[in-house]
């Protein structure tokens, strides 16, 4: 199976769908470490129920951000991973990161992209009013939430939703896209083509 690092600073919700999906064989990939920044991510307590390595990389040990992206990049490279999947990672990467994992990081945002990026896709959504928003897999580049969009999958905004209301009914969406998504990319291969992310010969 292909081999997984996930980069995360909060709950894990994400990463639970993927730990769930990997049980199966035929998914083709496999949660093989997961790397925060943040040593309170609830998604570590996830990651060492299930058996999985973890590290956590904190900016505040680092004396400026290029060691911290050094030590990032080192973190994930010991777990030699085929993708690097960002799952609530909330921390921009930096450019000695992707010149070594570029064109292999998946990000999920839980907005339309190129529509409210940034670390509030959610609330940015609501306060401007949309009806529809929804959850974006991407491949990262040096912009944030600006890399080639993989796949999407739209969620409904209800007239009583407040920013906790419609976060979870799109990380449901989320999970799902995510998991479906990174299985094609283990199993069918990514790539990225001008502005697109493809997987397989589609
Ligand atoms: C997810 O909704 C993810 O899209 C978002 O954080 C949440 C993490 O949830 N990421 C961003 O907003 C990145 N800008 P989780 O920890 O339960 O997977």
């Amino acid at each position: 199976p292909a081999r997984l690092v996930v980069l995360l600073s909060g709950a894990g919700s994400n990463l639970a769908a993927l730990l769930a999906a990997h049980e199966d064989p035929a998914y083709g990939a496999r949660v093989v470490a997961v790397v925060s920044d943040r040593p309170d991510a609830g998604g570590l307590d996830l990651a060492r129920a299930a058996g999985v390595a973890t590290v956590v990389v904190r900016p505040a040990d680092f004396s400026a951000r290029p060691e911290w992206d050094g030590a990032l990049a080192q973190a994930v490279r010991v777990f030699a991973p085929d993708l690097v999947v960002s799952a609530g990672f909330m921390r921009i990467l930096g450019a000695p990161f992707l010149d070594e994992f570029g064109g292999r990081i998946l990000n999920t945002h839980p907005a339309l992209l190129p529509a409210f990026p940034g670390a509030h896709g959610v609330r940015d959504a609501l306060a401007y009013g949309v009806r529809v928003t929804g959850c974006t897999v991407h491949v990262v580049d040096a912009g944030v939430d600006t890399g080639p969009i993989l796949a999407q999958a739209a969620v409904e905004v209800l007239h009583d939703d407040d920013e906790a209301s419609l976060h979870e009914r799109i990380k449901v969406a989320e999970r799902e896209l995510l998991v479906t998504w990174v299985g094609r990319a283990a199993r069918e291969g990514l790539r990225v083509e001008g502005r697109r992310a493809l997987v397989g010969h589609g």
